[in-house]
């Protein structure tokens, strides 16, 4: 598994020779567990046909910026969104030199402004265009936007010149981008995270739980192990797979997340508790099923879970521990009561009365908030989110 597995990537295809291999790198990209999906100029279709790219991609490929169709399902800026990546293989100079413009004169210049995935650009163009010193200053245009340039590599040209100009191969491609995952900033470092629901058993057939999907703190756990750490997920049940790289230990209950915890958090760094844990259980699981009697309600006497993360902050010594506070109203004001109550570092608070964050979405917008001060986060994929506050989180720890 590289650092490419689950990620989404929007493979961007201009109007060059080299057209013809982003059809491979396509296949290279899945091969190394991304999805893709591709947008490809008017030049890039005198080239390369999108019925070649639907195909290899298993999606239809996005060409218009004015596509009343498009508009109503995965319009620009839902494709912006939708990457973790976008990939412009090739770049030709006319279209480095609109993105270095900040242009939005066609579907691919306009993702690459909407979108706060990282960018990167394989050029490829005759080496008199490489060399011009327009293409120069719009390179260093890009680079001051922190857009990555893979390449270009040196060799004889379809034209017949000789000299840099030429895309690199879609594999040395593919590990261009894996590297772009792959930061190290928690090299050495131990993190431990808790993911997904809690099941309090009721009797051998009912639990109560929530509606945590679990995929917050998998995408942490996933940054995490990307960025270098010796990573630990301790995940309530869900349905999601274990990333590359993390050891996953199962749990059902919170007492079972406690003690998986206690013994996971001995020598870490970083601790962080995305997991929504139920903070009551049955005070008795009974034997057997409950059977119905003949009154019309049921009390259910309850008894207080441990808090996991409280526990871990009060431990000697203690590691950076992070919470989350999913909150319906008052967002800032109960966070700051969490992060005193709980002897927290960070509280990361997400507002979950909106259906499009939180619970069981794929995306999420948080509040930050530490002693000295609170920052917002607006609305990206937890997938992106997750791989922000870690380098956050690395930077914490490295000071500390
Ligand atoms: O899993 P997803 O569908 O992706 O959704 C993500 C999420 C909304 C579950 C996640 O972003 C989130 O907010 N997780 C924390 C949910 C929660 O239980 O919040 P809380 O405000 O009840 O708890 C505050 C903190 O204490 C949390 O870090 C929680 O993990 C921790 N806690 C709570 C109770 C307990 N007994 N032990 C704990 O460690």
């Amino acid at each position: 598994m590289t650092s490419l597995a689950n990620k989404q990537i929007l493979l961007g295809v201009t109007g060059g020779i080299a057209a013809y291999k982003s059809a491979d790198l396509v296949r290279r990209l899945q091969d190394a567990g991304a999805s893709v999906q591709v947008v490809m100029t008017p030049a890039a279709q005198e080239f390369i046909t999108p019925l070649t790219m639907q195909a290899l991609s298993g999606n239809p490929v996005h060409t218009q910026l004015l596509d009343p169709e498009a508009e109503a399902g995965m319009g620009h800026i839902q494709l912006a969104r939708w990457a973790d990546l976008v990939l412009i293989a090739p770049a030709t100079a006319d279209f480095i030199a609109r993105l270095s413009q900040g242009m939005g004169n066609d579907l691919l210049t306009s993702i690459c402004l909407a979108t706060a995935a990282p960018i990167a650009i394989a050029p490829a163009m005759n080496q008199g265009m490489w060399h011009n010193q327009a293409t120069q200053t719009n390179l260093e245009t890009l680079s001051k936007r922190k857009v990555s340039v893979f390449g270009p590599a040196d060799g004889i040209q379809a034209c017949g010149d000789i000299g840099a100009g030429r895309m690199l191969e879609p594999l040395q491609l593919v590990d261009a981008a894996a590297s772009l995952f792959a930061s190290g900033s928690l090299a050495g470092k131990k993190v431990v995270i808790t993911a997904g629901p809690t099941r309090e058993a009721l009797d051998p057939v009912r639990y109560l739980s929530n509606y945590s999907s679990g995929k917050m703190g998998y995408a942490l756990a996933q940054a995490a192990a990307e960025a270098g750490a010796e990573t630990i997920l301790i995940s309530g049940p869900t349905q999601l797979p274990a990333p590359a790289r993390v050891k996953r230990i199962e749990v059902i209950s919170a007492e079972e997340m406690h003690r998986a915890s206690l013994h996971a958090a001995q020598g870490c760094d970083l601790f962080i508790a995305a997991a929504a844990v139920a903070d009551y259980r049955p005070a008795q699981i009974a034997a057997q099923k409950m059977k119905k009697d003949n009154s019309d309600t049921l009390t259910l006497a309850l008894v207080k879970n441990p808090d996991i993360v409280a526990s871990i902050a009060s431990l000697n010594p203690k590691p950076f521990t992070v919470g989350f506070a999913a909150e319906s109203e008052n967002l800032l004001e109960y966070a700051r009561v969490k992060l005193a109550r709980k002897n927290l570092d960070m509280v990361v608070a997400n507002n979950i009365s909106d259906s499009t964050i939180g619970f069981n979405s794929d995306d999420n917008a948080v509040t930050l908030v530490e002693q000295n001060g609170a920052t917002d986060i607006s609305q990206r994929s937890k997938q992106q989110l997750a791989r922000e506050l870690i380098a956050l989180f690395a930077q914490k720890i490295t000071v500390q």
